[in-house]
């Protein structure tokens, strides 16, 4: 147990007693860590950030330059998605982003609607979000194609109702859910339509770009209210960066909070955190201004060219095959004849961080990941299948 010394030690003894205690963390640079969503942030945040370390997005009448940023970064986003005038924040995460879109549907609904439908592949921030609002999430059961099967989200719809919840790129295999169809139904039953593309909207406007088939998933949808997109994730921001984008900036007086006390005079809070990084705003807006759509492209598509690798790798392995064709950087390995579970535990034992999700293995090939990563963990899958087929 560590307690609080009565006299700080130097600096340097904590540098390098930090040094020793972070060794047991993976590392991106090593290339095993293959089963996460996030990534080694891009260089040029590090200056950004230090630069801006005392911003504090709480307070937005001391830092009226940090939250004009703050408005231009959204701007950008909104663009990237369809809607340069979307309003929002850039907030700590895919979660916080999915909690503040149900809590602007419930405010608006401002009456005894109480459910909230979402497929069964949403990501459990709707859980958490369900919880703290006292909603009820009703679950969709999903397609042959792993997406929310629309007939039952349809018959699912009642006067409780508050909003649909479709996913652009699940967490568990990146697939897009029949969005045009859903933000069609939402429209015919006036319902809040929020799309979760926390992951997937830093990679579908890019895969649309590079000529892939990409329908529909944005704001350019008419039903759509709201979006989560992740900065953190395929942004290669720094942690902690989610965003939030509405529709219409009137969406977000439902919960507007007044704070009266702030040094920079009294202000409106349409966020979930008071005192707010700054400096992660700031980072985004620097990288995205820096890399631009065609650094990004190139990210995803350097992304895509990987994850083709790995699956024709699997596909050359017996014992184990991929749970549906990827649609962007992320691979579901399923086994139809070994306990994917015993796989995965074999892979770790091996040192490779990859994701365990009911009945399959997740690779997700993100940034840090090069070539000679996925050649050395192709070579680890065919060695763990065949020592457990013998
Ligand atoms: C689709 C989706 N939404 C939301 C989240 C939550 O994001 P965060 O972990 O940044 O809160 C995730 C995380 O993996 C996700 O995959």
């Amino acid at each position: 147990m560590m307690k609080l010394y009565e006299k700080g030690l130097p600096e340097n003894v904590i540098l390098k007693e930090l040094d020793s205690k972070l060794k047991e963390d993976f590392t991106y640079d090593s290339g095993k860590i293959v089963g996460s969503m996030c990534t080694q942030p891009h260089p040029f945040t590090r200056q950004v950030y230090l630069k801006c370390l005392k911003k504090n997005l709480g307070d937005p009448g001391l830092f009226k330059a940090s939250s004009k940023l703050e408005q231009e970064t959204v701007g950008m986003l909104g663009s990237l998605l369809s809607h340069p005038d979307a309003s929002g924040h850039i907030v700590s995460g895919g979660t916080e982003a999915n909690i503040l879109a149900l809590w602007v549907a419930r405010n608006l609904a401002r009456n005894k609607r109480r459910e909230v439908i979402v497929p069964v592949s949403a990501h459990c921030s709707l859980d958490k979000a369900a919880d703290l609002l006292n909603l009820e999430l009703v679950k969709v059961k999903l397609n042959d194609h792993f997406q929310m099967d629309v007939k039952q989200a349809e018959d699912a719809i009642t006067e409780k109702t508050v909003a649909i919840v479709g996913v652009a790129g699940t967490t568990g295999l990146g697939v897009v859910d029949p969005l045009p169809e859903l933000s069609e139904i939402a429209l015919t039953h006036n319902i809040y339509f929020h799309v979760d593309a926390a992951f997937g909207g830093f990679v579908l406007p890019f895969l649309k770009e590079l000529g892939c088939n990409v329908p529909d998933f944005d704001f350019r949808l008419p039903g759509v209210c709201s979006i989560t997109v992740d900065p953190h994730k395929m942004g290669l921001a720094p942690i902690p960066a989610g965003g939030i984008l509405f529709r219409d900036a009137d969406m977000m007086k439902s919960i507007s909070t007044r704070i009266p006390y702030l040094a920079g005079g009294r202000a409106e809070h349409t966020t979930i955190l008071g005192t707010r990084s700054g400096a992660s705003s700031i980072a985004v807006w620097a990288l995205l201004t820096h890399l631009g759509r065609q650094g990004y492209r190139g990210l995803v598509s350097r992304c895509m060219r990987l994850t083709s690798k790995l699956v024709e790798g699997i596909r050359r392995i017996d014992g184990v095959c991929l749970v549906t064709e990827p649609t962007m950087n992320m691979v579901g390995i399923k086994s139809d004849v070994m306990d994917i579970q015993l796989v995965a535990q074999d892979l770790r034992r091996r040192g490779w961080a990859v994701s365990l999700l009911p009945g399959y293995i997740r690779v997700v090939v993100m940034p840090h990941v090069k070539s000679s990563h996925i050649e050395s963990f192709l070579q680890d899958l065919e060695n763990t299948v065949k020592k457990l087929s013998e």
